[in-house]
């Protein structure tokens, strides 16, 4: 173990002596790594299966499993027999070995006068288990589907592991989400009890929190609604259902015993958007889930016990799961969860957090590096940020200009930066560089993770030549977080993800290159799902959302490119006859789309139009509106049954191509 002290300011990376913008691990990082030899790639590939063998015997199973692997048509199982539960091995396993003491997390309120609130290991377990008696209390039993709407505090990790402790199945819904996307997931899959807060601090703002979970429960299966006090707003409890957090937990013995699972039991469901309006529940098992998690937290962010670990996302998606809460736990580091938005009180503040708790790993989101850019380098320079060893990126490609100024204003040009490629699918990284092997490249992710068969495929299936473009997809061993269905939807489930293919062949439905030495080059969605400022979202929804506004006879959404969200949505709205197009109109559009998704799927752009361009059975061509805004060649017109209208759309965006 090398101290934490003797690592401030070290060169972790060296450029490649012949390749432009190409990076090596230095010998120091190779030293500290956990893995520094790009054999690990060939002996995983020689046997997938023992590898990840390997990585599962460094958890703790109350029962080992008897079968690796195993696999049929649209059903894979990873460590079959085997049990083990997600918060013993993230919390108990650590105090066990004598490590109660350790930092477990650290959370950090956006209000910059309030103290920092600091639990170790041992702290953390009491806690998590006093919650998960309480929930027992509630009546949650295992196999119970446990809704959590919570903002960036220390009681969204708290929920989750005592969800997973009792054996019963969260779904977290992301705090911005409008009550009836809340409404939605909650109904689809029938949660008992919603754990949410009174409110929280956005850019010093109330935002009230639990008026928003009221507006969702009516003519939901809720029984219980758990309420976190955090803003101190005043808020309607209502009486026989609400009860407060920190009255539940109250006189609770600090002792649970963790839920004996079975590797294949259900650990949660998480919605993400497909390609139509309604999102899908992605599930996740418990065992593969823990081991791909584990271990990728481990190899790609090289974590050590000492390290600091600081995610930005939000609980509310897959990163926020498995990079907040249960990678680093498991691996014993210390996580840290931040309340607020990356300008309050300034520009500085993730800097300020980072040189406050000397954060060794920060992970982020292309698009708020952009953000940054944007903001200016005199921010950082203004703090020290010499903690830092690994620096990490996930969720969309990342442009040269914003890996250059990560990799330059944040690490200082001494830390590698890690481009993770995964999907709320994968359930954790699937193709990366590590940081003791490399090569870090921008633009580039990296190679497939130890263990994985990832290959670039023509429409028919076929392998497409060494550099050439094509679909991204995964072969059998399927990585052992991959999801294990759709929740009440297993036709669905099939018709997504092995439609194309077939069951041996996982589409994840990216395009992408990969060269010589198997680095990979993702180049975007091939389906109708946009990347808006981090977030998934499919254009179908946003349209759903603006066609329910009264005014509004039929709609057509699009992404378009943006120097910091990534993409946007840009809407073509048809109004009833009669109806005038306004500027009042169209903040009422997006007051409908705030409320039925949330902020984040605003358009950015409505064009009002008498019509939009259709195929002769009546197929909106989304293909010809995406080239309109993009000023892109527009293509064929002559399948159109209504050409005549493009004319009028290129005028309405100021088409240029
Ligand atoms: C995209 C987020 C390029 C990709 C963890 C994927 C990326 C979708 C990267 C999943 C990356 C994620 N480079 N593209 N490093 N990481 N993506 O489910 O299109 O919110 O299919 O999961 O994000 O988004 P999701």
């Amino acid at each position: 173990m090398v101290k934490e002290a003797t690592l401030n300011g070290v060169q972790w990376v060296v450029p490649d002596p012949k390749r432009e913008n190409w990076y090596w691990p230095s010998e120091a990082l190779k030293v500290h790594a956990w893995a520094s030899d790009a054999k690990i790639y060939a002996q995983a590939a020689a046997d997938p299966i023992a590898f990840w063998s390997q990585q599962a015997d460094q958890l703790t199973w109350s029962k080992q499993w008897t079968k690796a692997y195993e696999d049929e048509p649209f059903a894979y199982r990873w460590f079959v027999g085997g049990k083990l539960n997600l918060s013993y091995n993230s919390l108990d396993r650590h105090v066990a070995a004598g490590k109660g003491g350790k930092t477990a997390l650290i959370w950090e309120p956006e209000p910059v006068d309030e103290p920092s609130r600091i639990f170790t290991y041992q702290e953390l377990l009491a806690e998590v288990s006093r919650f998960a008696n309480a929930l027992k209390a509630l009546g949650v039993r295992k196999g119970d589907r446990v809704g959590i709407y919570l903002p960036m505090i220390p009681e969204a990790v708290i929920a989750m592991q005592a969800v997973v402790r009792i054996g019963a199945v969260h779904t977290v819904v992301f705090s911005a989400f409008s009550p009836e996307s809340l409404r939605d997931r909650l109904l689809d899959c029938g949660a008992k009890v919603l754990i949410t807060a009174d409110g929280y601090y956005r850019r010093g703002k109330k935002i009230p929190l639990k008026q928003q979970a009221d507006q969702a429960l009516t003519g939901t299966s809720v029984e219980k609604v758990v309420v976190v006090r955090r803003a101190g707003n005043e808020i309607p409890m209502q009486k026989g259902r609400d009860v407060w957090y920190h009255e539940s937990v109250a006189g609770q013995s600090t002792h649970f015993p963790p839920e004996e699972m079975d590797a294949e039991d259900l650990s949660f469901i998480l919605y993400t958007s497909g390609t139509t309006g309604k999102p899908k529940g992605v599930m996740h098992t418990t065992g593969g889930y823990a081991v791909q998690v584990y271990a990728t937290s481990k190899l790609d962010f090289n974590l050590h016990e000492d390290d600091i670990h600081f995610c930005t996302a939000d609980v509310g998606w897959i990163t926020g799961h498995s990079y907040i809460n249960y990678g680093p736990l498991m691996n014993g580091v210390a996580t840290l969860v931040y309340e607020g938005t990356p300008d309050a009180p300034d520009f500085g503040r993730m800097w300020q957090i980072i040189a406050k708790h000397k954060v060794t790993v920060y992970y982020t989101a292309p698009t708020a590096i952009r953000m940054h850019v944007k903001w200016g380098e005199e921010w950082p320079a203004k703090h020290d940020l010499s903690s830092l060893r690994v620096l990490g990126t996930v969720g969309e490609p990342i442009n040269e200009e914003a890996w250059h100024w990560y990799f330059e204003h944040i690490g200082g040009k001494r830390c590698p930066i890690i481009d993770t490629w995964w999907q709320t699918e994968t359930g954790a990284t699937c193709v990366q560089a590590l940081p003791g092997i490399g090569p870090f490249i921008p633009t580039v992710a990296g190679r497939p993770f130890p263990g994985i068969r990832a290959k670039i495929v023509d429409a028919g299936g076929v392998p497409v030549k060494t550099g050439d473009g094509g679909y991204l997809v995964m072969e059998p061993p399927f990585p052992p977080a991959l999801l294990r269905g759709l929740y009440g939807d297993s036709e669905k489930f099939r018709a997504t993800y092995f439609g194309e293919f077939g069951p041996r062949l996982y589409f994840t439905k990216d395009g992408a290159r990969m060269d010589e030495m198997g680095n990979i080059r993702i180049t975007g969605r091939v389906d109708d799902v946009m990347n808006v400022a981090g977030h998934r979202l499919a254009t179908a929804e946003v349209e759903d959302a603006l066609a329910q506004h009264p005014l509004v006879t039929e709609v057509a959404v699009v992404s378009k490119p943006d120097e910091v969200k990534g993409e946007v949505p840009v809407a073509f709205v048809l109004l009833k006859k009669g109806v005038h197009p306004s500027e009042d109109l169209k903040k009422d559009l997006i007051k409908t789309v705030d409320q039925h998704i949330g902020p984040t799927a605003r358009p950015a752009a409505i064009y009002f139009t008498e019509d939009v361009p259709k195929t002769r059975s009546g197929k909106i061509m989304r293909r010809i509106l995406k080239a309109l805004v993009r000023n892109e060649p527009i293509g064929d017109l002559t399948t159109l049954r209504n050409p005549e209208c493009v004319e009028d759309l290129q005028k309405a965006v100021g088409y240029k191509a």
